[in-house]
């Protein structure tokens, strides 16, 4: 039996260097047309110098204790979902937790490339249902810019970088107006896939030695066109189980919040759910794929702009590599 569980506070904290579709017509053979009419995205935020995974985890971390009413000191426990921590070692999370100035907690990093909030979310869950009184720090950043190779049209258009921040503890009496209630979390994920999304250079099936050039392994490696199908199946798949699940109708579900790959995802499955467009929460536009921080950016984002109202039933969808997925349902 999982504790209930609230996000009493949510948080998120994007690069202010943009790089445009006009931006990226300088730098490869692309133009806005092709990248609007396939992905829909406009600009990306970039990290500049000294911005990193962990920096951009604090300032959402910050952001989400002020919106819970929380002080770091409180935090029992932090996650980070990245696949792009500053280091291999330490850890982000461990990185994190100095920087929030806090030692003596358990800190650890997932990695489940886009779909790592909601992984994340999941193990909050774990950690609360085991310890009552857990405060826990979710946080899901990625700066993919550092994996991306930007001579590589394929791949450069589609992504930029960002943080986003949840604080996650029991559904307690003292919940404060406005909380999310985490109905339930669904996760999958399917390794014979694995070969369409990757980056595997540095990693210790491909090792680099000392003065080796960079080669192109470093960088996402992904094919488009599979990665499309299968992210649009499994995401519509798994939204569709989390509300048959729950005893939903799509009909119930005031908000959906899928991964923000590329506009022409998001309507696909959108159109899988039968989710009329103005339900469907979109800021692939200004953001780019921002991996594991997309679906909280987008939350953290909709929640303090009002398009997420109190009393809302959220459904949030997630894809990639590995390949991961998932679902949730959180009522605000
Ligand atoms: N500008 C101009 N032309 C381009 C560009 C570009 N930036 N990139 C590729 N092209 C060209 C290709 O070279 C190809 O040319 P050719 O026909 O002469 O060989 C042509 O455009 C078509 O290429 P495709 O790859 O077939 O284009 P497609 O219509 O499939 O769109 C895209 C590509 C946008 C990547 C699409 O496959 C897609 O959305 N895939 C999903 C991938 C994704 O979002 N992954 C993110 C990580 S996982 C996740 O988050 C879900």
């Amino acid at each position: 039996m999982t504790t209930p569980c609230i996000i009493r506070g949510l948080g998120h904290c994007v690069p202010e260097t943009r790089l445009t579709n006009a931006d990226l017509e300088r730098m490869v053979d692309t133009n806005d047309e092709w990248i609007t009419s396939r992905t829909g995205i406009k600009e990306r935020r970039i990290a500049a110098k000294g911005e990193t995974c962990v920096s951009l985890s604090h300032q959402a971390a910050l952001k989400a204790l002020e919106n819970a009413g929380m002080r770091a000191e409180e935090l029992t426990h932090i996650l980070v979902a990245t696949f792009s921590p500053d280091a291999v070692i330490p850890s982000a999370a461990c990185m994190l937790a100095d920087r929030l100035g806090i030692t003596g907690r358990m800190a650890m990093d997932i990695s489940a490339a886009c779909s790592g909030f909601l992984f994340a979310l999941e193990t909050a869950r774990a950690f609360v249902t085991l310890h009552p009184q857990a405060k826990i720090l979710v946080t899901a950043t990625d700066v993919v810019s550092s994996r991306v190779d930007y001579t590589d049209r394929s791949i450069c258009v589609l992504f930029g970088d960002g943080a986003g921040a949840a604080i996650v503890t029991a559904a307690d009496a003292a919940a404060p107006a406005g909380s999310g209630r985490v109905l339930d979390v669904l996760l999958a994920t399917d390794g014979s896939m694995g070969e369409l999304l990757t980056i595997k250079g540095g990693g210790s099936g491909t090792p680099y030695k000392l003065g080796e050039a960079v080669r192109s392994d470093f960088f996402v490696q992904m094919n488009g066109r599979e990665v499309y199908k299968h992210a649009v199946r499994a995401m519509s798949g798994i939204c569709k189980t989390v509300l048959e699940k729950n005893g939903f109708t799509k009909d119930q579900v005031d908000v959906f919040i899928p991964h923000q790959a590329n506009l022409r995802i998001i309507d696909a499955v959108g159109a899988r759910l039968e989710m009329p467009a103005e339900k469907v929460f979109t800021n692939v536009q200004k953001y780019g794929n921002t991996s594991a921080a997309s679906v909280i950016i987008a939350l953290s984002e909709a929640r303090a702009e009002g398009f997420i109202k109190d009393g809302d039933l959220v459904l949030l969808g997630t894809f990639g590599g590995g390949f991961t997925w998932g679902s949730a349902l959180v009522r605000f």
